[in-house]
């Protein structure tokens, strides 16, 4: 193909689904399970409850159940995605991956099938590599799921982070649309601070043992209010490194849909960004606390749905996460 084609390819979502498990754990029932209090949790994360899978369920069938809602809103078939990828932190295992896992079960054998480690940013990684690929003519129509089980990596002793996490999963299906579509994308990342926030053991490094369960080196750890403010300056940074080279400012966003972490996160990058959040925020935090990769997949997802996104609107998705890791995406859709 040549090069003039693929800039001229213009590569958009065409479908979404989502899927939620059905249990839900509100901030009154953490209070019986750490020293905690709703109002603590809501005052300082805008929190309400989250949704917890069952014990027998996996990331993967958090992923299938999102990927065919997505897939039929596309209405396409599982035999029409050419590549599928699965943006997880807690996947069903380490190998195989995840993705080859929603493969068999989506019956779509010999498509390729890969997973990417990038915890919050994931969903925007996940179109960024998506979008490449079908630019280059690649593949036509491919899978980005973002799942997670965050609940199997929580540390339910820790009040600093248990309160935080939730389980779900988001899909998009991308193509090449005739109008609009990604306008641009920006993505970073800071390996050098790493371990403000990790599941320490497990890997190559400290492999499983007696003495690392018993240390709880399994769970996520988090240094939140550091966090916090690496946060606030990245997705406000993210968000004017996709916008400014296409000359936007905050005013011709129609829509964030961010990342959600903490309502006051998000509250801080809007003023940053000089959009009111009252308008111009999407917010589900209070019925799924933060889903990590999932929780921008299902708020776009949902953002659709409520139809506060509408055809020729200009959307800003913005995350950041372990990693550390970040990312911005505007599409005009
Ligand atoms: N209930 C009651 N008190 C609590 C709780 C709780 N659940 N958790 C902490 N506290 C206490 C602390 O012990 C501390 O008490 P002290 O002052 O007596 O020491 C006090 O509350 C304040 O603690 P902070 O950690 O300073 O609270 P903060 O206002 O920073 O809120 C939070 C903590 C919610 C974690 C916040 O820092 C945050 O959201 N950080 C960013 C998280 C984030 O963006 N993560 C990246 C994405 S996640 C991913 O990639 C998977």
């Amino acid at each position: 193909m040549f090069k003039e084609e693929i800039l001229e390819k213009k590569v958009g979502i065409i479908g979404l689904g989502k899927y939620l498990p059905e249990k839900r754990l509100t901030n009154k029932d953490i209070e019986k399970i750490v020293d905690t209090t709703d109002e603590w949790i809501t005052e300082r994360t805008g929190i309400k409850e989250r949704r917890i899978a069952r014990e027998d369920e996996t990331t993967s069938d958090l992923a299938v159940n999102a990927a065919k809602r997505a897939i039929e809103n596309a209405k396409l078939k599982p035999e029409d995605i050419g590549l599928i990828i699965v943006a997880t932190i807690t996947p069903d295992m380490f190998f195989p991956s995840t993705a080859c896992i929603v493969q068999s079960k989506l019956n779509v054998n010999h498509i390729p099938a890969f997973d990417i480690s990038v915890a919050c940013s994931g969903f925007i990684y996940g179109i960024a590599i998506a979008e490449q690929f079908i630019k280059s003519g690649a593949y036509k129509h491919i899978l980005v799921i973002a799942a997670e089980k965050m609940s199997s990596v929580t540390d339910w002793t820790d009040r600093s982070t248990c309160v935080l996490m939730g389980d779900g999963a988001g899909a998009a299906v991308l193509g090449e649309v005739e109008e609009g579509g990604i306008l641009s994308i920006y993505l970073g990342a800071d390996g050098s601070k790493g371990n403000l926030l990790e599941m320490p053991a497990g890997g190559s490094r400290l492999p499983a043992s007696a003495s690392t369960v018993e240390k709880r080196l399994h769970f996520l750890r988090m240094e939140g209010n550091i966090l916090f403010k690496h946060a606030v300056k990245v997705m406000a940074e993210a968000a004017l490194k996709a916008t400014e080279p296409l000359g936007l400012k905050g005013d011709d966003i129609n829509l964030v849909i961010p990342h959600q972490a903490n309502i006051r996160i998000l509250n801080a990058v809007a003023k940053r960004m000089g959009i009111d959040p009252e308008e111009k925020l999407y917010l589900n935090i209070d019925k799924y606390g933060n889903m990590s990769s999932a929780s921008s997949a299902v708020a776009l997802t949902e953002a659709v749905e409520q139809h506060r996104v509408k055809k020729g609107d200009t959307i800003l998705l913005d995350a950041f996460g372990a990693g550390l890791t970040w990312g911005a995406i505007v599409i005009k859709w």
